[in-house]
């Protein structure tokens, strides 16, 4: 029975990988920032279910507290919001800060608090990232902020590789996937793309350290 947290798992990608492990056998703690979100995961069957806004310092900054003793073979940084702008306009400091709280410095909080607890186990924490952060692949302008906030991202993670020798960093891209981020026109459903993604962090090896992964198990040509 793997021991898993799951950081961001009130729906789309988050939920359904409580889900899947859940359905495994698997221990799983999870975090939503609702209290309303709470219940649907503990009757599912998780074992803890604690209220962390990741877009507010103060609230991640109690992850470790609320996690005490705990180890885990799996952890995941999930939560993401994503933005419409396109390059003709600057973002404002608001859309600035919800994106780069959200997709960035929450991670960067949650992973030196979270990060011993893996190392404990010797195992692996997974960071949703996207292929729209590829510097080599992008094909247009939408998305402006999102796309540098998850390209931050991938930098701060293969950067703090180097701080947790004992535990396997990287970065997941789990696809086009429908969600309400992704969309009804999004190829994969949430069911595929997290199987794909459980796989292939089951799989990952000491080689994948600080990278990305795309949801299938290839390795990204680009970050
Ligand atoms: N769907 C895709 O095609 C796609 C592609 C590439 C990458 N991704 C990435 O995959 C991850 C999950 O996305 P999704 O498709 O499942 O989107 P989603 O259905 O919109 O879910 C987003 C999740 O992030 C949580 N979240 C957002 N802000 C938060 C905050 N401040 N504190 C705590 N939780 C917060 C949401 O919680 P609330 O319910 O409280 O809002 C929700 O659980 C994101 O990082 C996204 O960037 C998605």
């Amino acid at each position: 029975m793997a021991q898993v947290l799951v950081i961001g798992a009130s729906r789309g990608i988050g939920h359904e990988l409580a889900r899947q492990y859940i359905d495994n056998g698997d221990r799983v703690i999870a975090t939503v920032r609702r209290a309303e979100d709470r219940d649907g995961l503990l009757a599912l069957g998780a074992a803890a279910v604690h209220l962390v806004d990741v877009a507010q310092p103060q609230s991640v900054s109690g992850l470790a507290w609320l996690l005490d003793g705990e180890k885990f073979d799996y952890a995941w940084y999930v939560a993401g919001v994503l933005d419409h702008q396109r390059s003709a306009n600057p973002p404002t400091q608001q859309e600035f800060d919800r994106v780069m709280h959200t997709n960035l410095l929450g991670a960067m909080q949650a992973l030196p608090q979270v990060a011993p607890m893996v190392e404990a186990a010797g195992g692996k924490f997974a960071f949703i990232s996207s292929s729209m952060a590829q510097i080599g692949h992008v094909d247009n302008d939408h998305s402006w902020l999102y796309r540098c906030s998850k390209a931050a991202l991938n930098m701060a993670v293969a950067t703090a590789q180097h701080g947790w020798p004992g535990a396997l960093l990287l970065t997941l891209d789990p696809g086009w996937v429908r969600t309400a981020m992704g969309g009804d026109s999004a190829p994969l459903s949430v069911e595929e793309s997290v199987q794909g993604l459980r796989a292939t962090l089951a799989g990952a090896q000491p080689a994948d350290a600080g990278r990305l992964l795309h949801h299938n198990g290839t390795r990204a040509d680009s970050w």
